[in-house]
C-alpha cells in the first residue's frame, strides 16, 4: 500500500485527546495520521476539538472579557479609578473570542506540520482490517481509506438534550450557543448547575442577564469540598445568580420569542419562568456516532462509553481509547494525559495517569479548585485525617489585589501526614491547585508544604498557611 495510506498509528479525533497523542506518538517515531471532522466558517478545517472550539477555550476568554467589564462597573472604584459611560460591545467581544480559537486552531495544525502528522479532515469510520491492520475510512473532504496497526480512538461527547426540548440553539441552547448569544438576553435560564452553568451563568450575568439556573440535586456543587460549595453559593448568591436546586424539570414549551419552563420547586410545588434564552447544561454524553463501531465489534458500555480497561484498551487488539469517549472525568487535561499514556504504551514504555490527582477548575469568581479528596469522603472512607484551612482574608496579596473571598485547605492523613487533598476558593484557584498536584504525586505530607519557602507577597502564602493550619500553628492567623 502506498505509504501515504499506511502508517503505524490513526488517531480518529483531534480534540485535546486526540491531537496530544498524534504529537507523542509521533515524537516517539511512529507514522501517525490524525482524522479530524470540526470544520470552521469556509470550510477549513478546526483542529482542537469540544475543548478549542466550543469548550474551555472561548469559554475562558468569555469569562475573561466579562470579568473585566464587572471589575470596571464595580471594583475599579476602590482602587480609585473612576469610568463614566462604560459601556460593552458584545460583538467585539465575541470576535475576540474567536480569534482566540482561532488561534489555537492553527497552533495545532502548526503543530501537526512541525511533527509530520498526517492530517485528514472528515470523519473516519472503521472499515474492516487488512490482515492485523485496521481499515479507516474517511468521508469529508480529505476523503480516503487509510490503514494502521494501531487505532486511537478520540472523539470526545456532545451536550445531552433535555428530553423533549432538543436543541435550537435560538431559545434552547448548548454549550456552543451559550458561547454565541449576540447580545445578554434580560432573561437567561439555565438548566443544570454543573461546570458549564457555573461559568456560562456568570458570564452573562456580568454582561447583565437576569440569570436563574434550575438543579435536580438538593445540593450546589455536590462533589467539592462542602465549605467551599458554602462559601460558593453565597458569593454566586451575591452576584445575582439565582439557584434554585432540589428542582425537577417538566414541560419546556418553545414560543416565537420566549421559552417557558414547568418545573417543580424543592417543596414539591408546581411553578414555571418564562426566559428569553435557555442554556441546558446537564452534562454530556460519549460520541460515537458514525465511527462503525458494530462493523468490528468494538463494545461499548451500557452508558454508551467505549469500554476500556485500565490502560485505554479496547475490545480489539491495538484499538484503544481515551478522553471524554471512556469513562473518568469529562476534562481536556485528562484527555491529553490519556493520550501521552497510551502513545507511550504502544512504544512498549509505562504511560500512567493517576485518576486520584487530576485536579478539578471551576473558572467561576471566585474560582474553585480541587485535588484529591474531601473531608466528607475521608469521613464516609473512615479515613482518619486532619484538615487546616487559612483565608485569603489574611494574606497582603490578597489584600493588594482587592480580592480577599474565600480559602485553601489541605486534608492530610492524621498518622502519616500525607495530602489526601487540597481545597481552594477564591483568587487564581486554578493556578494555586497545581501546587497540591505537585505534592500529591510526590507523596508530601503538609509539613513538606509548610516547611518549603514561598515568595512573599503571593497568593501562594495562603496554601503554605493552610498546610502550618494543619499542624495548628499559622503564623499570620
Ligand atoms: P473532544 O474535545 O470532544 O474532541 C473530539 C474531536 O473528535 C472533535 O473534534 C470531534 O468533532 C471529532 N470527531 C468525533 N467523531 C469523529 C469521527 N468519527 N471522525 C473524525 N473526527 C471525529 N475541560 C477542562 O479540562 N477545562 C475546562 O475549562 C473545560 N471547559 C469546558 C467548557 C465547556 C463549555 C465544555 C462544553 C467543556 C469544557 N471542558 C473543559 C471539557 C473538555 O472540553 C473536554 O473534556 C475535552 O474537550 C475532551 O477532549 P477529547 O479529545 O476527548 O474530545
Ligand atoms: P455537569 O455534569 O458538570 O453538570 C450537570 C448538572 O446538571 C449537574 O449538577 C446535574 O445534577 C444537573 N442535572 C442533570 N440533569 C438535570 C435535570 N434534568 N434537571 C436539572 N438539573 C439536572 O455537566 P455540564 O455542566 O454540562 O458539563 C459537562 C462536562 O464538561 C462536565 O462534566 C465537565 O467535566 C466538563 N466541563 C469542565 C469545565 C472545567 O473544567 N472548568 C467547564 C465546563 C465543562
Amino acid at each position: 500500500m502506498d505509504p501515504q495510506s499506511s502508517f503505524d498509528v490513526i488517531v480518529i479525533g483531534g480534540g485535546p485527546g486526540g491531537y496530544v497523542a498524534a504529537i507523542r506518538c509521533a515524537q516517539l517515531g511512529f507514522a501517525t495520521a490524525c482524522i479530524d471532522d470540526w470544520t470552521r466558517a469556509g470550510g477549513k478545517p478546526a483542529l482542537g476539538g469540544t475543548c478549542t472550539n466550543v469548550g474551555c477555550i472561548p469559554s475562558k476568554a468569555l469569562l475573561q472579557s466579562s470579568e473585566h467589564y464587572a471589575h470596571a462597573a464595580h471594583a475599579f472604584a476602590d482602587h480609585g479609578i473612576r469610568i463614566d459611560g462604560l459601556s460593552i460591545d458584545v460583538a467585539k467581544m465575541l470576535a475576540r473570542k474567536d480569534g482566540v480559537v482561532a488561534q489555537n486552531n492553527d497552533g495545532i495544525t502548526y503543530l501537526f506540520k512541525k511533527n509530520k502528522i498526517a492530517f485528514f479532515h472528515g470523519r473516519g469510520a472503521f472499515a474492516g482490517n487488512d490482515g492485523d491492520r485496521w481499515r479507516i475510512a474517511i468521508d469529508g473532504p480529505g476523503a480516503a481509506t487509510i490503514v494502521g496497526s494501531h487505532v486511537i480512538i478520540a472523539t470526545g461527547s456532545t451536550p445531552r438534550a433535555l428530553p423533549g426540548a432538543p436543541f435550537d440553539n435560538v431559545r434552547i441552547l448548548d454549550n456552543a450557543g451559550a458561547l454565541a448569544m449576540p447580545a445578554a438576553p434580560k432573561r437567561l435560564g439555565v438548566i443544570g448547575a454543573g461546570v458549564v452553568g457555573l461559568e456560562m451563568g456568570s458570564v452573562w450575568r456580568r454582561l447583565g442577564s437576569d440569570v436563574t439556573i434550575l438543579e435536580a440535586l438538593p445540593v450546589l456543587l455536590g462533589n467539592a469540598d462542602e465549605a467551599v460549595a458554602k462559601e460558593a453559593a453565597k458569593q454566586f448568591a451575591k452576584q445575582g445568580l439565582a439557584i434554585k436546586l432540589g428542582v425537577t424539570i417538566g414541560a419546556v414549551k418553545v414560543g416565537s420569542d420566549d421559552v417557558r419552563v414547568e418545573y417543580t420547586d424543592e417543596t414539591g410545588a408546581a411553578t414555571s419562568a418564562v426566559f428569553d434564552r435557555l442554556i441546558v447544561s446537564i452534562g454530556r454524553v460519549p460520541l460515537t456516532a458514525g465511527l462503525g463501531a458494530d462493523v468490528v465489534g468494538l463494545v461499548l458500555d451500557a452508558r454508551g462509553f467505549i469500554a476500556v480497561d485500565d490502560l485505554c484498551r479496547t475490545n480489539l487488539a491495538n484499538v484503544w481509547a481515551i478522553g471524554d469517549v471512556v469513562r473518568g472525568p469529562m476534562l481536556a487535561h485528562k484527555a491529553e494525559d490519556e493520550g501521552v499514556a497510551v502513545a507511550e504504551r504502544i512504544a512498549g514504555q509505562h504511560g500512567h495517569v493517576d485518576f486520584n490527582t487530576i485536579p478539578w477548575v471551576i473558572y467561576t469568581s471566585p474560582e474553585i479548585a480541587w485535588v484529591g479528596k474531601t473531608e466528607r469522603q475521608l469521613k464516609d472512607a473512615g479515613v482518619a485525617y486532619r484538615a487546616g484551612s487559612f483565608p485569603f482574608a489574611a494574606n497582603g496579596r490578597a489584600r493588594a489585589l482587592g480580592d480577599t473571598t474565600g480559602f485553601v485547605k489541605f486534608v492530610a492523613d492524621a498518622a502519616t501526614d500525607r495530602i489526601l487533598g487540597m481545597h481552594v476558593i477564591g483568587p487564581q484557584a486554578s493556578e494555586l491547585i497545581s501546587e497540591g498536584v505537585v505534592a500529591m504525586e510526590f507523596g508530601a505530607s503538609s509539613e513538606d508544604i509548610a516547611r518549603i519557602c514561598h515568595a512573599h507577597p503571593t497568593l501562594s502564602e495562603a496554601t503554605r498557611e493552610a498546610a502550618l493550619a494543619v499542624d495548628k500553628r499559622t503564623l499570620n492567623l
